[in-house]
């Protein structure tokens, strides 16, 4: 009885081996997670506090659909201090997170015989989203380190493409799209006419001499066709708060706005003072965590790679390592379950991401726990090649 539109979402092959951890651990079982989409850090104080001065104040009515104008005005200052971007805010819309600014996008702008290019690996919600909005998704691979080119891009143009997805920094490989690359790409969208979204939850989370550039920021014709989201569950240790906002031309926020108020209406007006809080305040508390996870990816990339058979992409950004562990004989789907069941160890497989060659390892957890989990890693795949070999 139930309609086609969710018989045909896939089941999230993460959610397994999540269940699965979590079930283990309440039995006592000491297990190593590595599966966080999410900073182990806590929400900063500061923002904390503006939560519950929102409380005390009674801030707890209905807002305007799209967000309160003092939070558009903070995103507005926020992309014009950190991306080099002017938006008015009447073409901002805050969304409740992240993921809820995705959703409406694709409904707003993907219909029935659109083609919408998803670079792999690729964050899983993008494929289902591309989807229920019954557009298709077309994939994109990328080279051995994940990177991305226009080259590639290039090839999977059609007169059918509507839309390109751009995550860089990107769950899950961590790999940023080289300016030079995002340079043509604009171009490529430009000369096409087709939508760029680039979603920038990881903008802030950049290591090394890496550089992460916003599309929209080359030029008036690609702003015009760029769709920029992003969300402060990230870069602020706020995951749970759900606050996520849009920047596109006039037209498309409208079209969300519309969408939005006939479905959630306003994001929850606490965690809108909470984000304006962060947005306006001091950024002291992101500089600390994104050093926390540079020693933390340093390490993680260079241990992973210590380990026979597996090999992993230095991660250029995001909190994620994405190995190939093909060389081990198993699939991720094997491996990851196996990891678990023998090893104690949670890990994503690469399946969930378009790879089955890879599996997702969060590095927002302490170096100690990274440590223990890498050894018996180590150990265990070192037992499954023995096996294999005699
Ligand atoms: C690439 C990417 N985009 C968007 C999101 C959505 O984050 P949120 O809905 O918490 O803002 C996530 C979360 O994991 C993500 O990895």
């Amino acid at each position: 009885m139930l309609a086609e539109r969710v018989r045909n979402i896939a089941p999230s092959a993460t959610l397994a081996i999540d269940a699965k951890a979590k079930q283990l651990r309440k039995d006592g079982k000491d297990v190593v997670i590595f599966g966080a989409g999410e900073p182990d850090f806590n929400t900063p104080e500061n923002i904390k506090l503006a939560a519950i001065k929102a409380v005390n104040s009674n801030i707890t009515r209905y807002t305007p659909v799209g967000g309160i104008p003092e939070l558009k005005k903070a995103v507005a200052d926020k992309l014009k201090r950190e991306n080099n971007l002017d938006y008015d805010a009447s073409e901002i819309i805050v969304s409740c997170g992240g993921k809820h600014s995705l959703y409406n996008i694709a409904m707003a702008v993907l219909e029935k015989g659109d083609e919408a290019i998803l670079p792999v690996p690729y964050w899983v919600s993008y494929e289902e989203m591309i989807k229920l909005a019954e557009a298709k998704p077309v994939f994109c691979q990328t080279d051995e380190r994940f990177k991305l080119t226009a080259a590639m891009v290039e090839e999977k143009i059609s007169p059918k493409t509507k839309m390109l997805i751009l995550n860089s920094p990107s769950n899950p490989s961590g790999a940023i799209v080289n300016p030079d690359e995002i340079r043509k790409i604009a171009k490529l969208a430009v000369d096409n006419n087709f939508y760029v979204v680039s979603d920038e939850v990881y903008e802030h989370f950049v290591y090394g001499s890496n550089e992460q550039v916003s599309i929209a920021s080359l030029g008036d014709e690609i702003k015009k066709l760029t769709i920029v989201s992003n969300s402060v569950s990230k870069t602020y240790a706020m995951t749970g708060w759900r606050i996520g906002y849009t920047a596109a031309s006039r037209e498309i926020i409208k079209a969300m706005d519309n969408l939005q108020s006939h479905s959630t209406s306003n994001p929850s007006s606490i965690a809108q003072m909470a984000a304006l809080e962060a947005l306006n305040g001091l950024q002291d508390s992101v500089k600390l965590m994104v050093k926390a996870f540079d020693e933390r990816r340093r390490f993680i990339h260079k241990r992973l790679n210590e380990i026979e058979g597996v090999s992993c992409a230095e991660p250029e950004g995001a909190f994620y390592a994405f190995p190939d562990v093909s060389e081990t004989g198993m699939g991720s789907m094997e491996f990851s379950s196996k990891l678990l069941d023998e090893a104690l160890v949670a890990v994503v497989p690469g399946i969930a991401f378009g790879s089955d060659r890879h599996v997702r390892l969060s590095y927002a957890t302490s170096i100690k726990e990274i440590e223990r989990g890498l050894d018996r890693i180590d150990k265990w795949v070192k037992q499954k090649t023995v096996k294999i070999i005699s």
